[in-house]
């Protein structure tokens, strides 16, 4: 490891770009490669006196990536939340952020939400575009555009006090979206203190709620698994352990969650068609992100990475001004079978985060996972053969920081696996971040091609590829 030369990652992005053209170009942009990448992800941690003491208190800027014709263009604009705007007008000192309290104490923090930052995710479903985030509600964006046209509620159809999870699973077979969100009950009940509820939203855009399910505590959980049957839940015992506090303003959210693995994880399997959930508990299994989930021989199997201590992750998020470079966990495979047990297996040793597949099969049995790779010194991309176990690793440079890698097929009728990963990588050396074109049958070959931007920005935590070309004025 060399050390960390001027520019960091951790700079805040600048400059808002109208679709333009990026000619700096290695390689080629396949002609065949039509539609339009989408991403989300915190880019700006200090701004108009707020100071973010974790990750996850950036603003959320959406990327706009266009490749049509051999060619991409660009587009970029953060979200326009209360925080974002707030700072704009020097105001950041007052804002309470997730993980990040504002100065002055209990007066400056009791009884005040955390601003939302609108940074996890961009998902595009129903011709439009959501801005997603863990604790916030969604905010509707221009897919055109990228204006912030304001929050998203669904024709009054998302509670008002629901989150809406940042991890909502697309049926390719169905063109449906499934989410969650969590909400805390009015009358807090024991063994019913938080809620967790299951939303459909069918190819219109319309939403449902398909079932409301109590929960014993205020889970924080990200990410959960689809099959063609059931939402698939391991809820771990990543909770608010002392509301009373931060409520108060003495603590922030983060410093309110406690991870308790004497608690184990809580197996929550809800049908999708409302019928009643099946919940029980297992072993810890401390995880973030999960990739598939299917149904084969009455198991139901998610895939997913899991952590050895959750504490680990943790102090990675908090200590991101110091931590440029990723470590990773362990891509896992969990099974449950019909008598409740849960048999957790590790598909490899090469620590990794983002875990991708080919979305065509969501919900079904799959051969191949795509991951970043990050040990705390090598960065790359691996892909990982479910059957067989055999990986590959595309390592990037030094220092660079590789996104989630999106799969494209190469035409909608390709196989699994034919088509390209997207990965949105910061190039330290030369501080900028560009688009990286790998084939996805051969990640280990030189890239298909490396569009750079004309600036930086940190890649961004999610974001899908859409068919779609979504331009402004054409
Ligand atoms: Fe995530």
């Amino acid at each position: 490891m060399t050390d960390l030369i001027e520019h960091s990652i951790r700079e805040p992005a600048v400059g808002e770009y109208d679709d333009v053209v990026v000619d700096d170009v290695v390689g080629v942009i396949p002609t065949e490669l039509s539609g339009t990448l989408y991403r989300n992800g915190p880019v700006r941690w200090e701004a108009g006196g707020f100071y973010a003491q974790h990750l996850f208190d950036g603003d959320g800027m959406i990327a706009k990536f266009v490749f049509e014709n051999g060619e991409l263009r660009y587009r970029n604009r953060y979200v326009r939340t209360p925080k974002f705007r707030a700072e704009e007008r020097g105001r950041g000192k007052r804002i309470r952020g997730m993980g990040t309290n504002a100065p002055g104490g209990v007066l400056a923090n009791a009884g005040r939400p955390p601003r939302d930052r609108a940074n996890t995710h961009a998902i595009y479903h129903a011709e439009k575009l959501l801005a997603l985030t863990d604790d916030g509600r969604p905010w509707k964006i221009d897919p055109d555009s990228l204006a912030t046209l304001g929050r998203a509620h669904f024709r009054g159809r998302l509670p008002l006090w629901s989150t809406f999870s940042p991890h909502p699973k697309l049926d390719p077979h169905t063109g449906e979206m499934f989410n969650f969100g969590l909400t805390i009950p009015r009358v807090p009940r024991p063994g019913a203190i938080a809620a967790l509820r299951c939303y459909r939203i069918d190819r219109s855009g319309r939403l449902s709620t398909i079932r409301t399910v109590p929960l014993p505590r205020i889970f924080i959980n990200h990410d959960f698994g689809l099959t063609e049957n059931c939402f698939v839940f391991l809820l771990d015992p990543l909770h608010v352990k002392h509301p009373i506090q931060f409520g108060l303003g003495l603590i922030d959210a983060n410093a309110a969650t406690v991870h308790e693995s004497d608690l184990g994880t809580l197996v929550l399997l809800v049908p999708r068609d409302g019928g009643k959930p099946r919940m029980f508990p297992a072993d810890v299994i401390a995880k973030a992100h999960v990739n598939n989930a299917y149904e084969i021989g009455g198991e139901v199997v998610i895939d997913l990475v899991r952590y050895d201590d959750w504490t680990e992750l943790s102090a990675m998020l908090c200590g991101f001004r110091d931590q440029e470079r990723l470590v990773g966990g362990i891509p896992s495979r969990v099974r449950i079978t019909p008598s409740d047990r849960v048999i957790v297996e590790d598909r490899t040793e090469l620590l990794s985060e983002f875990p991708m597949h080919d979305w065509r099969r969501t919900t079904r049995e799959y051969r191949y996972s795509y991951f970043v790779h990050g040990d705390g010194s090598t960065a790359g991309i691996i892909k990982l053969d479910n059957r067989t176990g055999q990986t590959w690793l595309h390592e990037f440079a030094d220092g660079d920081f590789p996104g989630e890698p999106v799969f494209v097929p190469r035409t909608a009728t390709a196989g699994e696996d034919d088509g390209w990963l997207l990965v949105v990588n910061y190039d330290r050396a030369r501080h900028r971040t560009a688009v990286v074109i790998l084939d996805a049958r051969d990640i280990e070959a030189a890239p298909v091609g490396i569009a750079t931007l004309p600036h930086h920005f940190m890649p961004g935590f999610h974001g899908m590829f859409t068919a779609d070309v979504r331009l402004v004025g054409d």
